[in-house]
């Protein structure tokens, strides 16, 4: 049987449309959402997603700008531009992009973003929110994993779910969501011994372990959710995720595409936190 594809594009586009409301209501209270993007450096997939991030804003009527600065800067200069941002009125999200340059201390960064305009989650008070099952603001990729969930009525609880993917950014959070779903999580690595194992018995497999085509159609079970979290540039230009999508298709009960699935859903849940951030100003809390 092939599997239901998941349209991440059409899921996302139905969710931005419904944040233009969201963002006149407060730019009416004098709180337009506002999302500040840094960029230390030149790497090129890192400016395609800065931009991409920028252009989602203006297109549901938030306030945007970038700084982007060249990869051997004094981190200080950054701290010091962190400090500006979470001081300023017109702006409510920050988002430092990851990597930074070796020689930037990566935590101590995040530590000096206001905890209230972290819309990453990655600050260690919301990364400690999320672990105790009370998020202010969840990592976006999970995020938008969790909204596919929803929106597909995928019932979470009481399944086996298997990440495989251990990072801040998406493994641990995605784990995290799916536990306080009521999942039985098994966080794997590309390192697992018997990785098929694992990952045969998953009612729900999330893959964000960055190598192409890793999981393999005998690698899954029957029926299962398979949702890829990859983008993988081939040595042919083009993309692909963590999963061999059309040997999965046949086995799989739903699947994610790569491009068209995760990866517009981690961007909208971006505006989502944002707009929350300017909700919650508005409100004053
Ligand atoms: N690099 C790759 N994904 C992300 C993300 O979600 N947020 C940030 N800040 N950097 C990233």
């Amino acid at each position: 049987m092939t599997a239901q594809i998941i349209d991440g594009k059409a899921l996302a586009e139905d969710l931005r449309q419904s944040f233009k409301a969201r963002v006149e209501a407060l730019a009416e209270k004098g709180q337009r959402p506002g999302l500040a993007v840094v960029l230390v450096g030149e790497d090129l997939a890192s400016q395609v997603y800065v931009r991409n991030k920028v252009n989602a804003c203006h297109a549901v009527g938030m306030h945007s700008e970038k700084i982007i600065y060249a990869a051997a800067v004094d981190p200080e200069i950054v701290l010091k531009k962190i400090a500006e941002l979470n001081a300023d009125p017109a702006i409510h999200g920050i988002l430092v992009q990851l990597p930074l340059p070796g020689h930037f201390d990566e935590k101590a960064v995040l530590a000096a973003i206001a905890v209230d305009k972290d819309v990453d989650g990655f600050h260690a008070t919301n990364v400690g929110a999320l672990a105790q099952g009370n998020p202010r603001f969840i990592p976006c990729t999970p995020y938008g994993v969790m909204k596919m969930f929803e929106k597909g009525r995928i019932d979470l609880s009481g399944k086996e779910a298997v990440v495989i993917g251990r990072s801040n950014i998406v493994g641990k959070p995605m784990a995290l969501l799916l536990i306080n779903a009521g999942a039985t999580v098994t966080v794997c690595n590309s390192r697992t011994k018997d990785l098929a194992g694992h990952t045969r018995r998953a009612d729900i497999l999330v893959a964000a372990v960055g190598k192409p085509r890793f999981v393999t159609a005998d690698m899954i079970k029957p029926g299962a959710v398979v949702v890829d979290v990859g983008i993988n540039r081939l040595p042919d230009g083009k993309l692909c995720g963590d999963v061999d999508f059309a040997g999965c298709l046949e086995v799989a009960g739903q699947i994610t595409p790569v491009p068209g699935g995760v990866g517009p859903m981690t961007i909208t849940m971006l505006l989502a936190n944002t707009i929350e951030a300017a909700e919650r100003k508005a409100a004053g809390n």
